[in-house]
């Protein structure tokens, strides 16, 4: 990390007088000297800053203290009660009771649009409808749906009740789905009977019938009807949707909670094979959620945002449902792939709908880019006015198209870095008054304290490479990890523990004028098409296949995802068996076991997470204690050669055989 990194990227785009204009706003210089002003002010006094900006929610009963720090513990507005559906929803119903707050499109082309008084009523009426299965203040709720506008209903229905909400993205596996609910100890599930998918439906509770007989704290699921295919139902346990909200009251009371209330868990993948249960409350999130998507995304009276992530991960939380609800900003929200039935389904969405806001991730605008302009050029875009980017780094090349094909050079780009734990965005520029460069995420928002470190923790040169941490608690962090306080304080706080840092496990470099360029994780995490996923995960899917001996998985460059996953495996000798046995010389049966492993990965974590290549290899490269050497075939799978440090390698005759596996 210490070697100054060679990309050199010197293109810099102040906003069009377009966009300027369009927004109502001063000269682009003037804006750029308020906000710097501003940014200095509030990272002198971040905590004057928050303060205000919490000010803009609406608490039932005010805060005392802005925050309490004992590291690495944070409260924010301590002593405050607020509601989450009430700042999303109740808010607008004075002025804006007939406005649209979500228009959604089906993957099938139909259409419903729910204005703030109407998603209000609904979700009042599936608050009382949990309430009246028996869920309480502080139980957890599962939700694994689809992009459905009931799966926003959902997170609010039970922010409503103070219930705690655990999305867990419907492209999980059955298996993933059990693991999630045992650990936060679920008592319901709210989930659908499918969704569609490329033009089929695709099962969600019939898939998972099985698993929910192990998960002993559920005592109840409910199911929308939402494709009408077969789905079995437990008597007692499982209860229709419609049949749970049809008799109950559109008038729910909002729970006054304490700000500190936990809003909801949601799992995200770690450098272990057990996936973390990320803990968000209710103040300080909503605070930060709130304030960045109106930095971020400056939203207008008229603006229709389009976000194309799943409400399963935490940019489908903070900005599908909360950021722009909160801020009274009408909502897309479509249920299906983006390349169905063509390649132009999201053009065509833009165009149709009128969409003045995009908020998508590298990895789609790359493979859209390999689609061909022409996809894009059929449909008439000038509805948008800013394009937003999330997820990975966004290469320049990447960049550039998005901002020539998609946004005609008017629309400014808002590269956005943030991650689970930071519940909003840290990392971007305001698009009217920061100049972007193709490839940077630019400035720490206001009030937040980002850098980038040397391993002692001293602020890195200009252009240097290091370590990205925080290091000044933000109102929206993480509070813990769901029942594993100890992993919370080792997988973010011991790094920097003298210093005090937040540690975000990414490697970064600032160049000469402070903005700050994500070079890509430095633990075992990985970035598969904006998905984040653990080596080590797969490898304990891997492992408990029982052909499998050991497995080890590395990520390999990737134009369109980013990273793709390679696995190494070597076999038990009862499999090995089979493979000698072979007559064509192996190949046929060695296929056979891959297909096979990669099947089960998808069984085991969900189809985002199968390896697109598996290796089978004799053995391992191992240190002396027995440790698996990944920085060796990581290295192989990017160059081809493992050339680098191998003094601590056990046995050298693994490698030759490995690059010999590679060539097969
Ligand atoms: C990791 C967090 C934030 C919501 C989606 C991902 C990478 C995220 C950027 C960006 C470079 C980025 C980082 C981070 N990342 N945004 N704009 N530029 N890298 O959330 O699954 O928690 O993943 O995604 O490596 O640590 P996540």
């Amino acid at each position: 990390m210490k070697s100054k990194s060679l990309l050199k990227e010197n293109r810099k785009f102040a906003p069009s007088v377009e966009f300027l204009e369009r927004s109502n706003l001063k000269s682009f210089k003037a804006n750029e000297k308020d906000y710097q002003k501003l940014r200095t002010a509030a990272q002198k006094n971040p905590t004057a800053y928050w303060t205000k900006q919490a000010k803009e929610l609406k608490w039932i009963k005010p805060f005392k203290t802005a925050l309490v720090w004992k590291h690495p513990f944070a409260k924010w507005f301590v002593g405050g009660k607020l509601n989450a559906s009430e700042n999303a929803l109740d808010v607008h119903l004075e002025a804006h009771a007939h406005k649209a707050a979500l228009i959604w499109e089906g993957e099938p082309g139909d259409t419903r649009t729910y204005t703030f008084l109407q998603l209000f009523l609904e979700v009042n009426k599936l608050a009382n409808g949990l309430k009246s299965l028996g869920v309480k203040k502080g139980d957890v709720v599962g939700i694994y749906m689809g992009m459905v506008p009931e799966a926003v209903m959902a997170m609010l229905a039970c922010a409503r009740i103070g219930a705690t909400h655990n999305v867990i993205f419907g492209g999980f596996s059955g298996e993933a789905l059990r693991d999630r609910l045992n650990d936060s100890n679920a008592k319901c599930l709210l989930t659908q009977d499918g969704a569609f998918r490329r033009g089929a439906p695709s099962a969600l509770k019939s898939a998972v019938n099985e698993v929910l007989n192990h998960v002993p704290s559920l005592k109840k699921v409910v199911v929308l009807k939402r494709t009408g295919q077969e789905t079995p139902m437990a008597p007692g346990r499982d209860h229709w949707w419609h049949e749970v909200v049809a008799a109950q009251s559109n008038s729910c009371k909002a729970e006054a909670v304490d700000s500190e209330h936990p809003l909801f868990i949601l799992y995200t993948s770690g450098s272990t094979g057990k996936p973390k249960g990320i803990l968000h409350t209710t103040g300080g999130y909503l605070t930060q959620v709130k304030s960045s998507f109106k930095t971020v995304f400056g939203p207008q009276e008229k603006d229709l945002y389009f976000c194309s992530a799943d409400i399963g991960w935490i940019t489908g939380h903070s900005y599908i449902t909360y950021g722009p609800l909160m801020n009274g900003t009408t909502v897309l929200l479509y249920e299906g792939a983006p390349t169905h039935p063509g390649p132009d389904r999201f053009w065509s969405l833009i165009a149709h709908h009128q969409v003045t806001i995009l908020y998508t991730a590298p990895t789609a605008i790359r493979s859209f880019m390999k689609l061909g302009d022409e996809f894009v050029l059929r449909h008439n875009l000038s509805s948008l006015r800013l394009l937003g980017s999330v997820g990975e780094p966004i290469n320049p090349e990447a960049w550039m198209w998005y901002h020539t094909v998609i946004g005609k050079k008017r629309c400014p780009i808002v590269d956005t870095w943030w991650q689970t734990e930071t519940g909003a965005i840290m990392i971007s520029p305001s698009p009217d008054s920061v100049t972007t460069k193709p490839g940077t995420a630019t400035l720490p928002l206001p009030g937040i304290l980002a850098d980038v470190v040397d391993q002692n923790g001293k602020s890195c040169k200009a252009n240097e490479g290091g370590f990205l941490v925080v290091k000044h608690p933000w109102p929206s962090m993480l509070r813990t990890i769901f029942g594993n306080k100890e992993r919370y304080v080792a997988a973010y706080w011991n790094e920097y523990k003298k210093q005090r840092f937040y540690f975000t496990g990414d490697g970064a470099r600032k160049d000469q004028d402070g903005y700050i360029w994500i070079m890509g994780r430095v633990d075992d995490v990985v970035n598969v098409s904006g998905h984040r996923l653990g080596t080590a995960e797969v490898e304990s899917a891997l492992v408990a296949h029982p052909k499998v001996a050991e497995a080890a998985v590395v990520a390999k460059p990737d134009d369109v995802k980013g990273s793709a996953l390679v696995a190494f495996v070597t076999l038990k000798a009862s499999a090995k068996v089979i493979l000698d046995a072979d007559p064509s010389g192996s190949t046929v049966a060695a296929q056979t076991i891959k297909d096979e492993l990669k099947a089960w990965v998808a069984k085991e974590i969900g189809p985002i997470a199968k390896p697109d290549e598996i290796r089978l290899a004799d053995a391992l490269p191992k240190t002396r204690s027995g440790k698996i050497m990944r920085r060796l075939l990581r290295e192989m799978v990017t160059t081809g050669k493992a050339s680098g440090d191998t003094s601590t390698l056990e046995d050298f005759s693994v490698l030759e055989k490995l690059r010999a596996s590679d060539e097969e």
